[in-house]
């Protein structure tokens, strides 16, 4: 062996004396030890990284052949699903992994708040996480108005004008973010600027940071207990398995799982009656021509509602903001002294419980039309989610939960 080389030697050895290959592997994979008792609910962060590796792989695929003009988006778009080979197939890969990246990362932040994994020493976990949420929202609001269609064009004027409802500085906001008077082929060029390259440059980052906050101070598990408190004569946690081969095996488990449910909608129900791609979206977009009924895609339709929900459009703009920037402050707002909803009292699991009926309630009347009972729901079901941060905080603060006694070491089911 030359002196060059690595203890291990060989191709790796040579790496490893230059690029700590082995050192990361091992630090973040090999010898990454998490909690033995995880559930269904811990799938969801290893497939939010596979459906951020399908968008990023379908999205270059697609700007390809797609040209963002106001004359030709919608027509190479059309061309895509058409004439370009399998381009049909790559575009349904990318409008259904625009809503599973949704379905995914909502399933992934529920399971923080059953299990307080956002509770401390995972505040800037957590932050990290409600950063990729908005940037990822932003990401879909830019890609969704690329095709061009009624809904691409009459969805970003309702966003848009949002902004302008900011007293003051509002309509110089909103003529700064469209870059004209208008909705033209400038703002279209500026959000797939941010859509292809911007934004997702910002959420791999941010992805890089949310993983690297999480194996710095371990992963949280479905008992809320902290592993490191118990460790063996080797220094790993009694509590603690390997990353590498336990749940690199048990997460392609979910993976296939989860392709199979993707690939169903990929091929048979790619439009997801009209969830995923709205009807409207098939007219090209119309400056004259208001479509009856504007929605976004069902993954805002929850703060959609919201805003919809308060009469003064400025008052609306102030809650949606709120409904996401509140996230934020859930580690500081919470003090309960357990963390897993098994061991928290019945406050607790009855707030969780509403706050995501109102979520989900939320989203289906944002689908509807803002008249008479539905604005009525809409209002109740705000206050409901608002509610949930009071009422954590009061129920907390104050020291009003009983919670039950938390075990020494993990359970198994
Ligand atoms: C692109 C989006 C995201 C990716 C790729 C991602 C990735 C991951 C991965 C791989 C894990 C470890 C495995 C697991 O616990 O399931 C994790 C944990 C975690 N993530 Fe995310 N995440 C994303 C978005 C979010 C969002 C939006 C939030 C919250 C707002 C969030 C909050 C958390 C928390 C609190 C944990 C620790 C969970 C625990 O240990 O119990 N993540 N994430």
């Amino acid at each position: 062996m030359s002196e060059t080389r690595g203890s291990s030697g060989g191709l790796m050895g040579w790496v490893d004396e230059r690029f700590p290959a082995t050192k990361m592997w091992n630090e973040h994979v090999g010898q990454y030890y998490a909690p033995k008792n995880f559930n269904f609910w811990y799938y969801f962060g290893s497939l939010a990284l596979v459906v951020l590796v399908i968008q990023i792989l379908s999205g270059i695929w697609l700007t390809m052949n797609y040209q963002p003009s106001a004359d030709r988006a919608f027509e190479s778009v059309e061309y895509i699903m058409r004439d370009v080979d399998w381009g049909w197939l790559i575009r349904y890969i990318h409008t259904t992994g625009a809503s599973a990246f949704f379905v995914v990362v909502y399933l992934h932040m529920a399971r923080a708040l059953l299990y307080g994994s956002y509770q401390k020493p995972r505040e800037l976990l957590w932050v990290f996480g409600v950063l990729i949420y908005v940037s990822l929202m932003a990401e879909a609001f830019f890609g969704y108005m690329l095709p061009w269609g009624q809904m691409s064009f009459w969805g970003a004027q309702v966003i848009i004008s949002l902004f302008g409802a900011i007293p003051v500085i509002g309509d110089q906001l909103a003529l700064w973010i469209r870059g004209d008077y208008v909705i033209s082929e400038i703002t279209l060029n500026r959000f797939f600027a941010l859509h292809v390259i911007g934004l997702p440059l910002v959420i791999i980052g941010l992805v890089v940071a949310h993983i690297l906050a999480l194996h710095e101070v371990g992963s949280n598990n479905p008992d809320g207990i902290e592993i490191k408190k118990n460790k063996d004569a080797n220094g790993n946690p009694k509590d603690g398995i390997p990353f590498h081969p336990y749940y690199t095996v048990k997460d392609t488990f979910g993976l296939i799982v989860f392709l199979i449910f993707f690939s169903i909608v990929v091929f048979y129900v790619p439009e997801f009656f009209g969830l995923f791609i709205e009807a409207p979206n098939f007219e090209p977009a119309n400056p004259q021509v208001t479509p009856d009924h504007i929605a976004p895609v069902w993954y805002f339709t929850p703060h959609y509602a919201m805003l919809r929900a308060i009469p003064d459009s400025f008052g609306g703009v102030v809650v949606m903001g709120a409904a996401v920037a509140i996230l934020f402050f859930l580690p500081w707002l919470d003090r309960g002294r357990v963390r897993s909803i098994r061991y928290r009292g019945l406050g607790f699991k009855v707030a969780v419980i509403l706050f995501f009926i109102s979520f989900v309630v939320l989203g289906y009347l944002g689908l509807q039309p803002a008249t008479g009972l539905y604005t009525i729901l809409a209002r109740i079901f705000t206050a409901i989610y608002f509610g949930f941060f009071v009422f954590l905080w009061v129920y907390t603060y104050f020291g009003l939960e009983k919670t039950k006694p938390v075990p020494e070491r993990v359970t198994m089911p």
